[in-house]
């Protein structure tokens, strides 16, 4: 069944619940099948009014700060897997009560914190840096020199320090199991002796299950080889996969102006404040009914955002119609890595979330306006 879009605000965050269960069902296929644990990494869906349905078949998640730890104790009534580059002093006690496992991103922070963890109860990890990535941004790559993102081999002694029971590494991003079994020969080439030491091994998020061609047989494969080898638990913390292509952005468009022969159509959302990533990572949102490139003969459109960031751009797309003032445009897959990267930059309001539910009925969850715009500052 189709959307009734009529019944939606504009701009808003449309989470379509039935697309969100397809992923979980699948997500969870995968967790039965291989013997581990899944859970969500909240840093790229921390839509919580979602978490009951994530709770059906998720059992935790992870956090990387005291407030996304807070939302998971919450929201999920579990305690989190924690990990964060660097714990504060004065949080550090309320991180290890609200914490069922806690990774160190460094020995430092470990030999720190150490005797403040003792007899706590929480599994204790670091999170090491296997040297080995095959994402190309970047912006995105946790094992470039200088990374502060793990600790590499040389940095640990023979063994590891009594206390420390868990490995995590996270170095994928939106790539399939074939990269997660080279990542694991590199990872075993280093930290292969440590491996047989350990309880749990926590693979990081960036495994795209839910993306179509990818071979969940392979990696349902690799991990159950992987955790008899070394007879440890496997975690696995997706973001992506789990709230990927599960709805929409819904936009309008409140303008249409000829910029030196280019036809511009202004929208009331904005890449810079509402798709952050599209600009940074970068890549070129598609929109539903639309050409993502031009194509001579239709109608082509640069879009722009309503904030006066002259960047605040995405270009060029093509319509088999001209496009009118007060026409809707659909930006998909824009569930994930939104929500929780938007700021109310020039004072533009957040846009709206909901979800279209499974029985076809729509549920605004929230709406925003001056107060959330005022409450980040003073
Ligand atoms: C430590 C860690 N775990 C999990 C994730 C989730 O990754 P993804 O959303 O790509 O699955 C990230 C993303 O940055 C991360 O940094």
């Amino acid at each position: 069944m189709s959307i009734d879009y009529s019944s939606i605000p504009s701009p808003c965050f449309v989470l379509e619940e039935a697309k969100l269960r397809k992923n979980l069902q699948l997500i969870d296929s995968v967790q039965q099948a291989a013997g581990i644990q899944i859970i969500l990494a909240l840093k790229g869906f921390s839509m919580y009014s979602a978490f009951p349905l994530v709770k059906q078949y998720l059992s935790g998640a992870t956090a990387s700060s005291l407030n996304e730890i807070k939302l998971v104790n919450e929201y999920m009534g579990v305690k989190a897997h924690t990990y964060i580059p660097a714990y504060r002093d004065d949080e550090f006690n309320e991180v290890l009560e609200r914490s069922s496992h806690l990774t160190f991103n460094s020995m430092n922070q470990w030999n720190r914190f150490k005797d403040r963890v003792n007899g706590s109860g929480v599994s204790c990890g670091i999170r090491v840096n296997p040297q080995y990535s095959e994402v190309a941004t970047e912006m995105y790559n946790p094992c470039v020199p200088g990374s502060r993102l793990g600790v590499t081999r040389d940095l640990i002694g023979d063994s590891l320090p009594e206390g420390l029971e868990g490995i995590h590494f996270h170095t994928l991003c939106e790539n399939d199991s074939y990269t997660l079994e080279r990542t694991l020969e590199a990872l075993e080439s280093r930290f292969g002796d440590l491996l047989h030491a350990v309880k749990w091994v926590n693979m990081g998020g960036g495994h795209l299950m839910s993306r179509e061609g990818y071979n969940t047989d392979h990696l349902i494969g690799l991990l159950k080889a992987f955790r008899e080898k070394y007879n440890v638990e496997i975690i696995l913390e997706p973001g992506s996969a789990i709230a990927w292509q599960t709805g929409v952005l819904t936009s309008t468009v409140l303008d249409v102006v000829d910029s030196q022969g280019i036809q511009v159509a202004i929208l009331d959302t904005s890449f810079a404040a509402h798709m952050p990533d599209t600009l940074e990572m970068p890549y070129k949102p598609r929109i539903l009914n639309s050409y993502n490139e031009p194509v001579a003969d239709k109608f082509t459109y640069r879009l722009g955002g309503m904030t006066c960031l002259a960047g605040d751009f995405m270009g060029d797309y093509s319509f088999d119609e001209p496009l009118q003032v007060g026409d809707l445009l659909f930006f998909d897959d824009m569930i994930h890595y939104t929500m929780v990267k938007t700021t109310t930059f020039n004072g533009v309001n957040l846009p709206a979330i909901g979800i279209w539910q499974e029985d076809n009925t729509f549920r605004l969850v929230r709406t925003y306006g001056y107060e959330s715009f005022k409450d980040r500052l003073s």
